[in-house]
């Protein structure tokens, strides 16, 4: 038997203002891309925002559905967003912000299984480790340096080969 870890650090910053400016510039995106949120069955807001490594910038919000398992999270729609208008380009970054709107004070929301799944397809698929960096209010921002610190032994194309 053996015992065995992973090394999932993270950063956790008091405020944006600490950020290095790609970093400020990803989580203003992000408030932004909340605003077009449509969330009308969880009123839980939530924006996105990918950085190429070309510095092009894509967001996304989540996007509900009468029919609950049809919603769509904020960073799918960024990150498809960011493949459909440049899928050549590698994932530099990825911001998300969430705003409870009845629970105005909740704790950050990290990202859900699938949407950290499909981070790390876009990591993956272009050898990229992708930053990640999550807020909301107050403004705390917690920094990860790539999605295999979200989703240690994960499941990935290597399985298929
Ligand atoms: N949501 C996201 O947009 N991203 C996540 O990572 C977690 C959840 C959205 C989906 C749904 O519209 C609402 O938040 C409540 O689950």
């Amino acid at each position: 038997m053996e015992n065995l870890s992973y090394n999932n650090s993270f950063i956790l910053y008091d405020s944006i203002s600490e950020l290095p400016s790609y970093g400020q510039n990803l989580i203003k995106a992000a408030w932004e891309a909340l605003d077009s949120a449509y969330a009308p069955y969880s009123h839980f807001l939530v924006g996105s925002a990918v950085l190429l490594t070309n510095d092009a910038l894509f967001k996304g919000s989540n996007q509900e559905n009468a029919s609950y398992p049809l919603c769509m999270c904020a960073e799918r729609v960024a990150l498809y967003n960011a493949g459909t208008y440049d899928g050549l380009t590698p994932v530099r970054a990825l911001s998300v912000v969430s705003k409870n709107l009845r629970k105005p004070n909740a704790e950050i929301a990290s990202p859900c299984g699938a949407c950290r799944q499909v981070i790390l397809e876009y990591e993956n698929r272009f050898d990229q480790d992708i930053e990640i960096f999550i807020s909301g209010l107050p403004g705390q921002v917690h920094y990860f340096p790539s999605a295999k610190h979200l989703l240690p032994f994960s499941f990935s194309k290597e399985n298929l080969l």
